[in-house]
Formats: C-alpha cells, structure tokens, sequence
C-alpha cells in the first residue's frame, strides 16, 4: 500500500529510471524506501514518522532562532537547497510558509510524494498546506521573481565539502552526495542578498568559513553546525 498518490510514484519512478546513478525506490503507507546499489545504502524517507519528523517536532532548535526574530515576522521563508525537505519541514511544522526549491528532479518527486502522504495525515494536512515545492535552479527561481523582497527569510544549505578527518556523513547524506551537488552557490547568495526582506540564512559545518567574505551579523551554533544569519533589513 503506498501512501502518495500513483500519478506522483509514477513521475518518482519515471525520474528514478532516468537516474545515472543505479537505485531501487519503493513507497509504503509512510514514505519511500531508497536503495542505491552502489555503494549499498538505504535510507526510508518520510515526514510523518522516522527520524526527519522527530525533529521537526523540537522546538529548541537553531534553526528556528536563526529563521526568526524577536517580533516573529518572518512568516515567509524561501528555501533554496531542499534537498530531502528536513529543515523546511522544521520551519513548516512550526507554523512558517516555505518555498522549497530543489534543482535536482529525483529528490523533488521524493519531496511531492512526502508532502501528499503529509498531507493525508490528520496532524500533518496544516503542515504540507504551509509547503510548497518548485523544481528549478534556486538562482534562476530568484532572477524570475515578480516582486523584490517577497520573501522574509531566504535560507541556503548547500552541500559541506568533504572532510578527510572527520567521520562519514549520515547515510541520506551519502546518498544525496551521489545523487547531486552544488550549483552557483556563491551568486545564488550574492542575489540572496539582494532579495530577501528581512535576512538570508546560511547553514555552515561548525568549523568552516563563512560562505563568502560577506560576514554574518549573528550566528547560532550547535555542536556540529551553525547558521550564519545575514541582516538585509
Ligand atoms: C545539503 S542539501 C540540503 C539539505 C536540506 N537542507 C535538508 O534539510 O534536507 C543541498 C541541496 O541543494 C540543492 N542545490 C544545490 N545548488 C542548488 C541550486 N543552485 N539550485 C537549487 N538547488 C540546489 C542540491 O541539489 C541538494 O539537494
């Protein structure tokens, strides 16, 4: 039994099946299994139960600091690297409206599949209303919108490089390091800037450096991670 409808597991296959990197994908009643043969790994997706809905649910997160201010108006935030949609899910789930942008087609139908299955969960329906998804290169998105500052927040996570020292990235991490990379991101942040109307937001692996010379004005740390917050109003 599969909980997305058959028109969005079809168009997940038929991305699936132009893929060049061999997977096997499989929908059940609470997200898509996805299996990549090369090397062997597999991670379930979903946004109503596992490990990606378990956090969204806390709310002590610098994330959710980072994304807004003192006087909680940042309603609308755009999030330029959804990749599997786990931090624009935090945002939705407490109560943001988020714009997610993804280049990469196989990871958008993985995302459409998840927000249908949300959505048919009665503690969910609010949540994916509140998530909206375009398959499009987040610099190209950004040129083609109609107003300047339409959304508060922009939030940016591009991929970490590499690091030969430390431990290797959780599987999904993996995955999506075989499944795609990332594009422009420097000019992406640089039209950020121009665009957002409240700050742009940048996740950074703890120790780098920032994206670019352009310094943050506040930073939020986690033990691994910090989110890089750029004032634009
Ligand atoms: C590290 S992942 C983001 C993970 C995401 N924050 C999450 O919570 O699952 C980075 C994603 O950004 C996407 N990406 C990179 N450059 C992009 C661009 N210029 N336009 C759109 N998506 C881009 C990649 O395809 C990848 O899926």
């Amino acid at each position: 039994m599969q909980a997305c409808s058959p028109a969005a597991f079809d168009r997940l296959l038929a991305v699936a099946g132009l893929s060049p990197v061999e997977l096997e994908i499989a929908a059940d009643t609470r997200g898509i299994g996805i299996r990549l043969l090369q090397p062997a790994l597999f991670f379930h997706h979903s946004f109503v139960s596992g490990p990606l809905a378990r956090r969204a649910r806390q709310s002590n997160q610098a994330l959710l600091k980072a994304c807004n201010n003192k006087t909680r108006s940042i309603d609308k935030i755009l999030d330029l690297t959804a990749g599997w949609g786990a931090d624009s899910l935090i945002l939705a789930s407490h109560g943001q409206q988020v714009t997610m942008v993804e280049q990469n087609s196989l990871l958008f139908a993985v995302l459409a599949c998840a927000r249908e299955t949300l959505a048919q969960e009665p503690a969910g329906a609010g949540i994916a209303r509140r998530m909206f998804l375009e398959n499009v290169e987040a610099g190209e998105y950004l040129q083609g919108l109609d107003k300047a500052h339409e959304f508060d927040c922009i939030y940016l996570d591009p991929m970490f490089p590499a690091h030969k020292s430390s431990a290797k990235p959780a599987k999904e991490m993996q995955i999506l390091q075989r499944l795609t990379d990332n594009r422009e991101i420097e000019s992406v942040f640089a039209l950020a800037l121009q665009k957002a109307r409240r700050r742009v937001v940048v996740k950074r692996p703890a120790k780098a450096s920032s994206l670019t010379d352009v310094r943050p004005d506040i930073v939020y740390r986690e033990k691994t991670i910090r989110f890089d917050v750029y004032l634009t109003a």
